[in-house]
């Protein structure tokens, strides 16, 4: 193992009813907050009156901002950021999934900045300031919950980009599982893939060595295949809602990794299917991934897919282990397709014509530590292998 801090300052209140505890949190840190959501969903399902009733309940005052897009765009977080200056706001409270999360992160950020928040994503400037953020989720997917993430898209320049800094860690989280019940099931079934991708780009490290991580990652692989079909079934099953959740949270809020630095290589990849063509995350996520995981199949990596196969799909370990790991990758492509996911880029619109301007721009130096390396004209070989 190597070395590593870990600190994760996030209060997560976990389950029903747990809004309750909202007001009181917020109160002790703001008094004035921009309330983010998105397109409407939270006032069908309840969180809106429930935010609001806390917020009144503790006098605190609140100015809104609603029609946050999902891969929300770099125009609403400036809007986001002059109403908090109009107003003198000192918190943000997002009311939704990653894409309101990602966006009260930058605007938060924004309005303790001087410049541009595209800045952030651009990586001219990382945050060092921002309002304190409050969560109240409402979809088990990105865990931007519980990590300091953003993910920002310019749709007139086709970029979709990541930032992160310690600054834009929610200070408070309310995770209420049954909040997830009212999600449409090809939400519940992208949220599902993007838990178990932060997973799989985590656990396919170069390094080896990390035992423990590597364990908690198969039990929440297998969480989320135990559980993604429940939710789908049977959509307020609560086992299943707050596995997904706390799944969701624990894929990626920094364990996963401790021990073991890890560059990630299917991400970077969907980032720049959702730039130019707009398409849901976890959808990108479950085409690519199967076809990501044949293309570093060799030699060296096949142990790596054999023990995946074994202790995640329960496969005989006495099978030979090339067959022991295309058997799990298959297993995680038809995993997919039974939530009723596209397996095909040409099912969501994409064909060939933006392939090698996307692997162009997908391809970082970060490419050169991930678990197998790979080219731009490897990157594009996957994308051609997922239309
Ligand atoms: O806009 P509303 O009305 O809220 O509807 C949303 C949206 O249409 C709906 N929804 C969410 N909760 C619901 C619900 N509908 C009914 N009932 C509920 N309880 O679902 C749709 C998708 O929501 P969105 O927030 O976009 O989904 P998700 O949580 O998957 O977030 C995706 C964004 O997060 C980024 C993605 O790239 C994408 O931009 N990511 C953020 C990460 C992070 N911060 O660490 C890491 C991830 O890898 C990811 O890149
Ligand atoms: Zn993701």
């Amino acid at each position: 193992m190597k070395n590593f801090t870990y600190s994760i300052s996030t209060v997560v209140h976990f389950g029903k009813g747990q809004i309750s505890k909202l007001g009181g949190e917020i109160a002790s840190r703001a008094s004035r907050v921009l309330v983010v959501y998105g397109g409407g969903s939270i006032k069908r399902n309840g969180v809106y009156d429930g935010a609001v009733s806390q917020l009144k309940e503790h006098g605190i005052e609140w100015v809104e901002l609603g029609g946050v897009e999902p891969n929300p765009r770099i125009t609403t977080v400036r809007r986001g950021v002059e109403l908090c200056r109009q107003n003198q706001l000192d918190g943000v409270l997002a009311l939704g999934g990653g894409s309101v999360i990602d966006c009260s992160k930058a605007i938060a950020a924004g309005a303790c900045y001087d410049g541009d928040p595209w800045d952030f994503p651009a990586g001219k400037a990382v945050p060092e300031k921002a309002l304190p953020i409050f969560t109240v989720l409402t979809m088990a997917a990105t865990g931007s919950e519980m990590d300091n993430i953003a993910v920002i898209s310019d749709m007139d320049s086709n970029e979709k980009l990541a930032f992160g800094a310690p600054a834009c860690l929610p200070s408070v989280s309310i995770l209420d599982p049954t909040y997830t019940c009212s999600l449409p099931a090809s939400q519940t079934a992208a949220g599902t893939a993007d838990i178990m991708s932060h997973t799989f780009e985590n656990y396919f490290s170069p390094i080896e060595t990390s035992y423990l991580a590597d364990s908690m990652a198969e039990a929440i692989l297998k969480a989320c295949i135990h559980y993604g079909p429940k939710a789908l079934e049977t959509p307020d099953d609560y086992e299943a809602r707050a596995n997904l959740m706390w799944c969701a949270s624990w894929a990626i809020n920094g364990f996963l990794d401790m021990g073991k630095p890890v560059a990630w290589s299917v991400h970077a990849i969907e980032h720049e299917l959702s730039a130019f063509y707009d398409i849901t995350h976890g959808v990108g996520l479950a085409i690519l991934t199967p076809n990501w995981m044949r293309y570093v199949l060799n030699d060296q990596t096949e142990h790596r897919f054999a023990a995946y196969g074994v202790n995640v799909w329960g496969l005989d370990p006495q099978l030979p282990q090339r067959e022991l790991a295309e058997t799990a990758i298959d297993k995680t492509r038809a995993f997919f397709n039974s939530l009723g996911l596209p397996t095909t880029l040409r099912e969501v619109g994409i064909d060939g014509e933006k392939l090698p301007l996307m692997a162009k721009k997908a391809r970082t130096a970060n490419f050169d530590r991930t678990f197998v390396p790979l080219s731009e004209e490897d990157i594009l070989n996957i994308l051609k292998m997922s239309l």
